[in-house]
């Protein structure tokens, strides 16, 4: 079975529903750059291993990623699973854990990279917007594409409206995500994401569109 260690910086509801998906892996630990995130006390809660790697006691950002790289790797995991990792890695970090290191953003990508993606979204006028899971490249909330969901943007949508409706997908595509890379039905050819899904277990994804 696959291990993964998930890294998280907040509130953790991504990495609390890959903990419930029921996914056939070893989740190895939970990591926070905060010791203090909320979210390590629901890892604990389900019985995982935590850990915390504080950015702050770190002098650069490089001797940061080596720590973090060293805890990470004492768990020797398959795949390393960004869940609200509001960390920028460096390139080394990154290029250790290449075609093993996967993120969410809460936007269609390569659409709205970074910060702020609903407030982004409205004030762009966009009628389309959603969350996307992808391989990790140097280059901040971009890689190759697994997994995407979208969701419709109402005349009325908030910023946090929004951001509801986005997590809600951002919870069913992540584990489902998970599940592809644990099942081996992940492949990286030529920068693009195949997945051989002719026998997946796993439902259709439901998208949220008005009847
Ligand atoms: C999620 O919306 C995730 O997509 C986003 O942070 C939130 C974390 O929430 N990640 C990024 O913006 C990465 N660029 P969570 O802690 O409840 O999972």
């Amino acid at each position: 079975m696959k291990r993964i260690v998930i890294l998280i910086s907040g509130r953790g509801s991504n990495m609390q529903a890959i903990l419930e998906a029921d996914l056939p892996v070893e989740i190895a630990a939970v990591i926070s750059n905060k010791p203090e995130a909320k979210g390590l006390e629901i890892a604990a809660r389900h019985g995982v291993a935590t850990a915390a790697v504080d950015h702050r006691q770190h002098a650069s950002r490089e001797q940061f990623d080596t720590a973090l790289a060293e805890k990470i790797d004492s768990y020797q995991p398959d795949l390393v699973v960004l869940a609200g990792f509001m960390r920028i890695l460096t390139e080394g970090f990154v290029n250790r854990y290449q075609g093993r290191l996967i993120n969410i953003h809460p936007a269609l990508l390569p659409a709205f990279p970074g910060l702020d993606t609903h407030e982004k979204a409205l004030q762009e006028g966009v009628k389309v917007h959603g969350c996307t899971v992808h391989f990790v490249t140097p280059a901040v909330d971009h890689g190759p594409i697994v997994a995407q969901a979208a969701v419709p943007v109402f005349q009325d949508d908030t910023p946090d409206t929004l951001a509801t409706r986005v997590l809600e997908q951002e919870h069913l595509i992540y584990p489902e995500a998970i599940r592809w890379f644990a099942e081996d039905r992940i492949r990286l050819e030529n920068n693009r994401v195949n997945v051989d899904i002719a026998h997946a277990s796993a439902p259709a994804l439901r998208t949220p569109w008005p009847a």
